[in-house]
Formats: structure tokens, sequence, C-alpha cells
């Protein structure tokens, strides 16, 4: 296991988790990487830890390079369990007093029991010997606690998870891999994670705008080198609820009958030159949803009636979306029933507690959608992909 030199002095000492499928929730099909950091200096900083059963490659690494014993401070950007809860073990092979903001601190205490530890303030600069570094609270990105580390002479931004992607890779630069793929990663994890906080997003990015920066060092996936004013106009896009004419058509069906009608309602949108995505949400993760939920203007969302219910993946699916509050979409709703309905009132609820604007009534059709049925559904399809265009 080899440290990898990124600037001069400085190294990258992560690890690479290429099992990984699940993060609270979201399936991270090309596994993950935890990034930690080691600064050489008068003062030796690592920043960041690793999750607890990665320690002792991050270990490795650090000792291709120096005896962790001669690590004087570790950084704690962001008190999660996949960057500090190895914390505990890094103290007691380094020694090291632990740096984190005043929130984090509490965090740290509260997670993972008591360590030396002392708070730095937003802004507060520390010299650690020919290098300054400096600490940029930002809160709720994603957690209370988490800051940004500026390594001043450097260029270098420290971000924690902001600007990430779960993507476990040989590779640790953005140009090294290909770039659609790290793009259509970078919008998952937002979508899955940062989505709710794009207000905070966008105040982090107020504080840091002005700093010259050679590389975005994230504490997941590749490091952003080359394509840095891409990565940061998406995450200013998605922060403003930005979307592209398109629809989204998510459902789940029983015995078929939602299914027809969101085949329809796909080829309403179609017809009109609107691309739209279908997606049967149970053979579909929800993280997959949630990255083309965060590019849609409108998404469709149907479920057949079942106890007078949604179909639990309905309610899954539409439970995770109301806690990521995607704002600034619109939504339709439909669904089959046969005796008694519910589904279509209850997904409502939820959708418009995440912030969708429901501006479509919603359509229900009466066991299956015959010829009457289908044509009411291809027709509330063009109405869905004419609010897109207009
Ligand atoms: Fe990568 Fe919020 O932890």
């Amino acid at each position: 296991m080899q440290a990898v030199e990124i600037a001069d002095g400085i190294y990258w000492v992560g690890a690479l988790d290429w099992n990984a499928r699940e993060f609270h929730g979201y399936a991270t099909l090309r596994g993950t990487s935890y990034n930690s950091y080691l600064i050489l200096d008068q003062k030796n900083v690592l920043i960041d830890s690793v999750k607890n059963p990665f320690v002792e490659e991050m270990m490795a690494r650090v000792r291709s390079v120096i005896d962790p014993q001669d690590i004087d401070l570790i950084v704690s950007n962001h008190a999660e369990g996949d960057h500090a809860s190895g914390l505990p073990l890094t103290q007691q092979a380094t020694g090291a007093e632990i740096l984190a903001s005043k929130k984090g601190v509490e965090a740290l205490r509260l997670n993972y029991g008591e360590m030396r530890m002392r708070e730095v303030a937003d802004g507060e600069e520390l010299s650690i010997g020919k290098r300054t570094l400096r600490f940029i609270e930002t809160p709720m990105v994603h957690w209370p606690e988490s800051m940004f580390t500026y390594a001043v002479e450097d260029q270098i931004l420290f971000t924690m998870d902001a600007f990430g992607q779960h993507f476990c890779s040989s590779k640790r630069y953005d140009d090294e891999v290909d770039l659609g793929t790290l793009m259509e990663e970078a919008a998952t994890y937002y979508g899955n994670i940062v989505m709710p906080f794009g207000a905070q997003v966008k105040k982090a990015y107020a504080k840091v705008k002005d700093l010259p920066i050679k590389l975005l060092a994230t504490s997941h996936g590749l490091m952003w080198r080359t394509h840095i004013k891409d990565i940061v106009e998406a995450y200013l896009g998605w922060a403003d609820h930005r979307t592209e004419e398109r629809a989204l058509v998510i459902y789940d069906t029983m015995w078929g009958s939602t299914g027809r009608m969101a085949e329809a309602i796909a080829e309403g949108v179609r017809s009109q030159g609107v691309p739209v995505v279908m997606m049967r949400i149970t053979d579909t993760d929800r993280s997959m949803i949630m990255r083309e939920v965060l590019r849609s203007r409108v998404v469709a969302v149907g479920s057949c009636t079942m106890n007078n219910n949604m179909y639990p993946t309905v309610a899954d699916i539409t439970n995770y979306m109301r806690g990521l509050r995607p704002k600034g979409r619109k939504a339709a709703v439909f669904g089959s029933y046969g005796w008694g309905g519910g589904a279509t009132k209850a997904i409502r609820e939820n959708l418009e507690a995440g912030g969708f604007e429901l501006a479509f009534p919603d359509l229900e059709v009466r066991y299956a959608p015959m010829e009457e049925g289908v044509k009411k559904c291809i027709a509330y399809g063009v109405e869905i992909a004419k609010s897109i265009k207009s």
C-alpha cells in the first residue's frame, strides 16, 4: 500500500472500498473510496481518517512515507462514520491531537467517545511550518459540523463530501477517468445526499469562490484538477434546482394496469419531442431514480392501489424523495384501482411534502386501461410535455 504524492509533500493516503454496494440506502455500484491526505511540514497533518475497517490500509499508506507516530495533528472535516469512525484507532496509532469545528468536536465525542480534541474556529488559520491551513465551516454540507480545509500556499481545498462521488478507481484524478461516468456518479451523489441542502451549498460556495484553487481534494472518489469549473457549475445548477427539458415516469404495478398507463404517458411525452425516462420501481434502485429526478423537470409517479394505499415500493421511493426535497419540479400522479382508490392521494401527500408542485390533476383508471383509458394517458403525457416546453 503506497501513498500517492499529489503536491510537493502532500499525499493521498486513503482507502479503496471496491466492494461497497450500499451507503445508507444508496446503491454504490462502483464502490467508493475514503480519501484521507497527509501533509508533511514542521507539523505533520493528516486530513481526515477513514471508515473503521480501513484504518490499516490508510496506515500502510502513511507508513510508506513516514512513521505514523510522527503525525502531530489530525483534521476532522466531517464526523460521519465513513471518515471518522477510524479516528479512535488512528489517534491510538499516532498520538496526534484531533482538530474539528465546535460542532465537530461535539459530534465526534457523541459518536466515538472521548478523544484528545481541539476546536478550530470558522476562518481560523494555523501555521504548520512553511504552510498555512485555513478552516472554513460549511454547515449542512452535509452535516451541521462539516468544514473544508484550505491549504493556502498549495491552493488545495479539502472538500470532504462536497464534489465527491461513490466511485472506486485505481486512478486519483478527474482527467484519468471517463468524464461522463464521473459526472454521472457526482450527480448520483448529489441527488441522494446533498440535494436537501442547496441553500447551504450556495453559502459554502460564497465562502470559497474567490480562493485560487488548483485541486478539489474530495473525501470520496476522484479529485478534481482539470474539470473544476465543470463540477462547480454543476453543483451551482443543482443547488438552484435547475432542470432539463425532460420527464421521468416512475411506477409500480400489480397486474400490469399501471404499467400500461406509464407506457402510454411516456409515449405521450415522447410524441412531443421531449425526452422521457421510464423506470419500474421494483426493478430500479432508489439512487438511480434520484439521479433522474435531479435533472427532470416533471416527475410522474404511478401506483396501483393496494389496501387503499400506494404499493409498498412506491411508498419507499416517495418517502425517500420527501426527505431529499427536490424543489422546483412539477409532479403528476397516476394509477389504476379496482373497487376503492387511495394510492394517488397517498402519493400526492408525500410529493407535496417533498416540495413538488402538483401541477396536473391525478389520472386514475378503474381496473385496466382499455382503449379509452390508454388515450387518456397519452393525452396526459402530451400535457406533461407541453408544460415542460412552455
Ligand atoms: Fe462521506 Fe457524509 O460522509
